[in-house]
């Protein structure tokens, strides 16, 4: 148990340092790796100690055989029925410019122009086999539990991430790869008791790739903090 504060400038540097990874190195994550990264984010807080996190990770021929599946999905413009929604009906103030600026910075990596349609859907349509990634992770948690163990799993998901960028590996979230949860229920075999809330493109980072040049910015503590003395 520890009884002084913790000695590691390399925790704030992780989380201002981590970034999502939108291309990755053709090397796959040894299972050793990935079982150190899961008992790191185990260690993350949750409501009366719940862990309401379960977490499906697909790795090799599994991989190829569900991007397959997905990308169809994309291809034939299949309905998404995303559980956890996080688009407005309609955007207002400051998300709508918030977002506007994460596509912007995206497309201008890319090199690619405001009417390129084809290039844009080609960059959409990555989304759905993680970017690439040599493993993909799934999260999800018991439909029987509400929403507050959403903040668990939010809590988890950051874990995740920060751990993957101490043990030098490189992460998405990635919302999009849960939007046919009916294609990952029939795939992984999970029936209506399990709510799947994100994925998660996680591997080797691809430090050249274009689509890994940039860092979306944050907005000013004065947006969004209040000190009430
Ligand atoms: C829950 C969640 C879902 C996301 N889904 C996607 C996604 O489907 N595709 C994608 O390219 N990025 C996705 N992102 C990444 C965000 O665009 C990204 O976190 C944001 O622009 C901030 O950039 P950063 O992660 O590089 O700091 C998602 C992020 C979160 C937290």
């Amino acid at each position: 148990m520890r009884l002084k504060p913790i000695e590691l400038p390399g925790a704030l540097e992780a989380i201002q340092e981590r970034r999502s990874f939108r291309a990755y190195l053709d090397r796959p994550v040894p299972r050793e790796l990935l079982e150190r990264l899961l008992n790191t984010a185990r260690w993350s807080p949750s409501s009366t100690n719940m862990q309401p996190w379960q977490v499906l990770v697909v790795s090799g021929e599994k991989k190829r055989q569900l991007d397959k599946k997905l990308l169809e999905a994309f291809e034939n413009k299949l309905p998404m029925q995303p559980k956890v929604n996080a688009y407005m009906d309609e955007w207002t103030e400051p998300y709508k410019s918030r977002r506007h600026a994460c596509g912007v910075a995206l497309y201008q990596a890319l090199g690619i122009g405001r009417d390129d349609k084809e290039l844009r859907v080609e960059q959409s349509r990555r989304n759905f086999h993680a970017f690439g990634a040599p493993t993909a992770l799934f999260l999800g948690m018991s439909s029987a539990l509400k929403e507050g163990s959403l903040f668990d799993c939010g809590m988890f998901c950051q874990s995740l991430m920060l751990s993957a960028v101490s043990l030098g590996l490189e992460t998405c979230p990635e919302a999009s790869l849960v939007f046919w949860p009916e294609i990952l229920r029939e795939f992984f075999h999970v029936g209506e008791e399990i709510h799947f809330l994100t994925g998660l493109a996680l591997g080797f980072g691809d430090y050249q790739a274009p689509v890994n040049q940039y860092k979306t910015d944050r907005a000013d503590l004065a947006e969004w903090v209040s000190f009430v003395e």
